[in-house]
């Protein structure tokens, strides 16, 4: 193995650092290989200055950083490009001009860090020869194959945070605090993070809401003398009778951005108990600041399995999360479906079992 190339896609995440640094040791301690870094997504082998070396000095000091130093695009799929020719909004497939690039620069691996969408492009990317290798990312842990993204640990410590925070406020002014979280389609970040901040109701995609439910538990917390309660809602949370809330819609290239449930619940709430309510929403603080312990380690022990899976050449799939072990799963496998919240699993029961309201 003489030369790899590592470039991180979609939103970025805690860990992401803590990866490319560990790839970059592991690539030149173990295999004394050069690594190549892409700027910002798949965009970097076409730009200009988009491709430049990695070494020891690049990578030092960069493991307690957020961000990625590489830059990363969570509009960048080379297959299906927006753009703007002659004023007109234009859809174009730039992959010819990347595939290109990536053949010149005669690569034994590319290791591409990112979550669903990035890594959807790598396994057409490596159905086209292209010798993808790639890491699981985002803070909404909804990638299938892994038990866990990096990202989402840090992502929950900085929610659970901001539930301990909120209940300072909600107990002083006896008021209803509803948090917004982020995640998507999944409910992971507002059940883990609802139980660790300990939320009274914990609304998650999954299990969409009776607004009744909602009114009944906070109305019984008052008639028993509570005169506070927090609610964790997922951005991707919905009521039995209606759709998620979108902040922008999406298209044919992009999906739809979500946002605003927290208000719609908080709004059923104050007419439905009589009770002072506020919404707090988040948003990107969960994908920002330094990566946690877990965060770290697993991110480094990604980095290093990354570079150790393309020296056994074990293209077209990811490395993972199984139990104690990091391993290598096929891309399709993990591509094939998203992972959701067990409904029957231990959390959702330990959850219902503290008397915590899922809405349902
Ligand atoms: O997938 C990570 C994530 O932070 C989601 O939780 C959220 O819905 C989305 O990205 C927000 O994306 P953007 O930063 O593009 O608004």
């Amino acid at each position: 193995m003489k030369r790899i190339a590592i470039l991180t896609g979609g939103g970025d995440a805690p860990g992401l650092n803590a990866v490319i640094r560990a790839a970059v040791k592991t690539a030149i301690q173990v295999y004394d290989c050069e690594v190549l870094g892409i700027r910002d997504g798949y965009d970097g082998f076409v730009n200009p200055g988009g491709i430049f070396p990695l070494d020891h000095t690049a990578v030092r000091g960069i493991l307690p950083r957020g961000g990625t130093i590489l830059g990363t695009a969570n509009r960048g799929n080379p297959f299906a490009r927006k753009v703007i020719r002659d004023g007109v909004e234009v859809i174009e497939d730039i992959s010819g001009a990347i595939m290109e690039s990536i053949r010149q620069l005669n690569l034994d691996a590319l290791i591409v860090v990112g979550g669903d969408g990035t890594l959807h492009i790598a396994h057409e990317m490596a159905e086209l020869g292209v010798p993808v290798i790639g890491v699981p990312k985002t803070i909404d842990n909804d990638l299938g194959g892994t038990d866990y993204t990096f990202g989402f640990d840090t992502a929950l410590v900085t929610a659970t945070e901001a539930l301990d925070k909120l209940h300072t406020t909600a107990e002083a002014h006896h008021r209803v605090m509803v948090l917004e979280l982020m995640g998507r389609d999944a409910g992971f970040i507002a059940l883990h993070a609802g139980m660790a901040g300990g939320a009274d109701v914990i609304l998650i995609p999954e299990i969409p809401f009776h607004a009744r439910s909602i009114i009944e538990k906070i109305n019984s917390r008052i008639e028993r003398g509570t005169t506070f309660s927090i609610i964790a809602a997922a951005e991707g949370a919905r009521p039995v009778d209606g759709q998620q809330q979108i902040a922008r819609p999406g298209d044919s290239v992009y999906v739809p951005r979500l946002g605003g449930i927290g208000q719609v619940v908080a709004d059923l709430v104050s007419q439905g108990c009589g009770v002072e309510t506020r919404v707090t929403v988040l948003g990107h603080l969960q994908r920002g600041g330094s990566p946690s312990a877990f965060d770290r380690v697993l991110a480094s022990r990604f980095g290093a399995g990354a570079v150790h899976a393309a020296a056994d050449r074990k293209f077209d799939c990811m490395v993972a999360l199984r139990g104690e072990a990091v391993c290598t799963v096929p891309l399709a496998e993990a591509l094939a479906k998203p992972k959701r919240v067990d409904l029957n699993g231990d959390l959702v029961r330990s959850a219902r079992d503290l008397g915590i309201s899922l809405g349902d």
